[in-house]
C-alpha cells in the first residue's frame, strides 16, 4: 500500500499535534476520543444502574443462594464505576451523572430469580459492548482496565447463571 501523505491546506493553521494524532488513530480503526468518552459514559450509566440493582436486591436476597452473588456483583459494579470515572477524568471528558434506565426496569421485577436473570442479561449486554470496543482502544491503561472489566463480567455472568440453574430453594 502506498504511504499516506497528509498535508494541511496552506491557508489554514496546522492541526494541533493531538488532533493530528487522533485523526491518524481514527484512520487506523481506533475509536476517537469522543467515541471513547461516549462509550465510557454509556458503561458508567449501566454500571451505576447495576450497582443499584445489586445493592437493593441483596437486601431482599438475604438467606437465599443469591445473597453472596449480589453482594459481590454490587462491589464489582461500584469498582467499575470508579474505574470509568477515572478514565473519563483522564480524557478531560465530562462524566454523566445519570443512572441507566436498566435500574428502574430491573427493580420493577418482583420475583428475585427473574430479576437476577434480567440483571444477567444486562451484564451480558455490557460484556458484548466491551468485546466490540476493546479492539478499537489504543490506550494501554484503558485497554487493560476494560479487559479486566470484561473478564469480571464473564465470571459473574457464569456464576449467576449457575446459581439460577441450581435448586430453587437451597436455603438452610
Ligand atoms: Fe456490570
Amino acid at each position: 500500500m502506498a504511504p499516506i501523505v497528509t498535508k494541511a491546506p496552506e491557508n489554514q493553521p496546522s492541526s494541533p499535534a493531538c488532533l493530528a494524532h487522533e485523526a491518524a488513530d481514527t484512520y487506523m480503526g481506533f475509536a476517537s476520543r469522543e467515541e471513547i468518552a461516549a462509550f465510557l459514559n454509556e458503561l458508567l450509566e449501566a454500571e451505576r444502574a447495576g450497582t443499584g440493582v445489586a445493592l437493593r436486591s441483596a437486601q431482599a436476597a438475604q438467606g437465599t443462594p443469591f445473597a453472596d452473588l449480589l453482594h459481590d456483583v454490587h462491589l464489582d459494579e461500584a469498582r467499575w464505576c470508579a474505574m470509568l470515572l477515572k478514565h473519563l477524568k483522564a480524557l478531560g471528558a465530562p462524566a454523566s451523572v445519570r443512572v441507566g434506565p436498566f435500574q428502574e426496569k430491573a427493580l420493577a421485577i418482583a420475583d428475585l430469580r427473574e430479576r437476577i436473570a434480567f440483571l444477567n442479561r444486562g451484564q451480558g449486554w455490557v460484556a458484548r459492548k466491551l468485546r466490540e470496543m476493546l479492539p478499537k482502544v489504543r490506550d494501554d491503561g484503558l485497554h487493560t482496565d476494560l479487559r479486566a472489566m470484561l473478564q469480571a463480567h464473564e465470571v459473574n455472568i457464569a456464576r449467576a447463571q449457575a446459581t439460577l440453574d441450581g435448586p430453587s430453594d437451597s436455603s438452610p
